[in-house]
Formats: structure tokens, C-alpha cells, sequence
């Protein structure tokens, strides 16, 4: 199995407040990862460790096979921070402008190397834009503005805004804080089905670990400066989960009405 992310002997701290001591973990091609722990305990800062947006103390980490301080191909990588999510999105701009702004630079002169179809560049581009939202399901929403939409809307176009650059890898940092119940389980699925269906590399940090047991296939509990990769479909972990969050945590495991992980892990029906 390709490793599409190895953290070997990971150290890092900020000034004198260490978060990670020491930590070892990778990630399969193909594996949709929950992270998993209590506020503070790391996940944004792991994520950012990953995507070189800061760098370790200690240790290195490794990124479709290169070493994340001299990695390139971010084009490959799509990241939705978790202060994405926070600010309301409020600017005028539309769906169509906010997928096109991200479509990478290249992607036209490399699309007309492999000989694109498309007339002419504005035609790609828009081909581009309407495949991704058909895909999360957005399609009748070019035209709208992005403040217009739901919260669970507005969350489906920032995946689609991912999706324009076709990435091997997505990471996504709490992306459903804020938006009701049903559509934060629509988002879960949808990723369900970006993973299954067109193998695309999944890390998720999230505070909801009923949820993402269900339709993630690892997961990673950060905390006590540390990181723990098990497979979801064991038994959740209470002890090491209480232990890490310091008290007894109340979740429930969510019904599974995910078709896509059904099918994937099927052993994990709902209970
Ligand atoms: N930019 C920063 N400067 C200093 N400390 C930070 C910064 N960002 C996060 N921290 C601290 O690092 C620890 C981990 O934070 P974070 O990665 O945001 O955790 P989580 O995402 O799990 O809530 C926390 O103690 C937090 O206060
Ligand atoms: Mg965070």
C-alpha cells in the first residue's frame, strides 16, 4: 500500500507549549482519516504541520513520497482550514467565481498538452466548475451568491472549489461546525463518495466522533502530545478517548444511512 503521508518522529511546539513529542503515523492512499481529540489538543496544528504550513521542531514529515518542506504539487492537495468555516462569507462573490478563481494556473496549458476538447479557455474552465458542483450536487447554484447559500451549501462548494484541480489528497479542518445535523451528515457522505468512488485521499478533523467512526475508515486521536492511528471498524476506544479528553466523553455511534459506506466497509451497518 503507498504511504501518501509518513510523520516520522515528529516534535513541535509553540515557544514553550509543545503539542506533539515524538510522533510516528502514515496515511494509505486511499484512506479516509478521522481526527479525532479535545480543543487544543493538536488537529489544526497537525494539519498544518502536514500542508508545510509551519514546520517542525523535530522530525519529518512526508507528502505523496517527498518530504513536505520541499513538496510542489499542492495543486494535488485541497485544504479547507477550519477559519474557512468560522468567517461569514459575506463578499460578493459567486459560486462560479469562487471554484474559478482556485482553478490552478496551469491547468488550461496542461489540459491543451493532453488535448482538451474544450474551444477555448473560458469553456474549460466553465466545464471544469460545472463537472466539480455536479459532483457535490451544487450544479443550479453557479450563478448564486455565496452568502446566499446554507451553511451545508456553502460547505458543498468549498469541496467543489477543491475539486476543480482534481487533488489526490483532501483535507478538511472541522468543516462542519455550524451547520445543522442533517446536512453535516450529507457533507460526511459526500466525502464517503469522493473517497470510494474516485479514491481521493481523506483527513478530516472533527469534534464528532460518532459520526466520522461511521463513515471514516481510520481513525487518529490526538492529545497528550501525541497521535494514535486505529482502524475504525475495531471497537471504539473509550478508555484511550476518556483518558485522552480527560473525563468521560458522551457520543453516540450514528445510524448508518451512507450508501457509500456501506458498501466500502460493510461490517460497519448501523446499530
Ligand atoms: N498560532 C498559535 N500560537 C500559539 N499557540 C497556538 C497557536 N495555534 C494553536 N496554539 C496552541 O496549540 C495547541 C493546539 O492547538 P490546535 O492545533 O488549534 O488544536 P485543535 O485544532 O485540536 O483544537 C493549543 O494549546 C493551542 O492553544
Ligand atoms: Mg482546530
Amino acid at each position: 500500500m503507498e504511504k501518501v503521508i509518513e510523520v516520522k518522529n515528529l516534535s513541535f511546539g509553540y515557544n514553550e507549549n509543545k503539542v506533539f513529542d515524538g510522533v510516528n503515523f502514515s496515511v494509505d492512499r486511499g484512506d479516509y482519516l478521522g481526527l479525532v481529540g479535545p480543543n487544543g489538543s493538536g488537529k489544526s496544528t497537525l494539519i498544518k504541520l502536514i500542508l508545510n504550513i509551519i514546520s517542525p521542531t523535530k522530525g519529518d514529515i512526508f507528502l505523496l513520497g517527498h518530504n513536505a518542506k520541499h513538496f510542489s504539487h499542492w495543486s494535488k492537495v485541497g485544504y479547507i482550514s477550519q477559519k474557512a468555516n468560522a468567517v461569514n462569507i459575506s463578499f460578493p462573490a459567486t459560486v462560479e467565481e469562487i471554484l474559478g478563481a482556485n482553478v490552478c494556473k496551469n491547468a488550461w496549458a496542461n489540459a491543451c498538452g493532453g488535448q482538451s476538447k474544450a474551444a477555448s479557455r473560458k469553456t474549460f474552465l466553465r466545464e471544469k466548475i460545472y463537472r466539480a458542483l455536479e459532483i457535490v450536487g451544487m450544479e443550479d447554484y453557479g450563478k448564486e451568491l455565496i452568502g446566499n447559500l446554507s451553511g451545508g451549501q456553502q460547505q458543498r462548494v468549498f469541496i467543489a472549489r477543491m475539486l476543480v484541480n482534481d487533488p489526490e489528497m483532501m483535507f478538511l479542518d472541522e468543516p462542519t461546525t455550524g451547520i445543522d445535523a442533517k446536512s453535516e451528515e450529507a457533507v460526511y457522505c459526500l466525502l464517503a463518495r469522493l473517497n470510494r468512488e474516485m479514491g481521493i485521499t481523506i483527513v478530516m478533523a472533527t469534534h464528532d466522533i460518532g459520526a466520522i467512526t461511521v463513515h471514516a475508515n481510520k481513525i487518529a486521536y490526538t492529545g497528550n502530545k501525541s497521535v494514535t492511528v486505529q482502524d475504525s471498524g475495531t471497537a471504539i476506544n473509550e478508555g484511550l478517548i476518556n483518558d485522552l479528553y480527560g473525563y468521560h466523553v458522551n457520543f453516540h455511534v450514528k445510524k448508518h444511512e451512507c450508501d457509500s459506506c456501506r458498501y466500502r466497509y460493510p461490517g460497519k451497518e448501523a446499530n
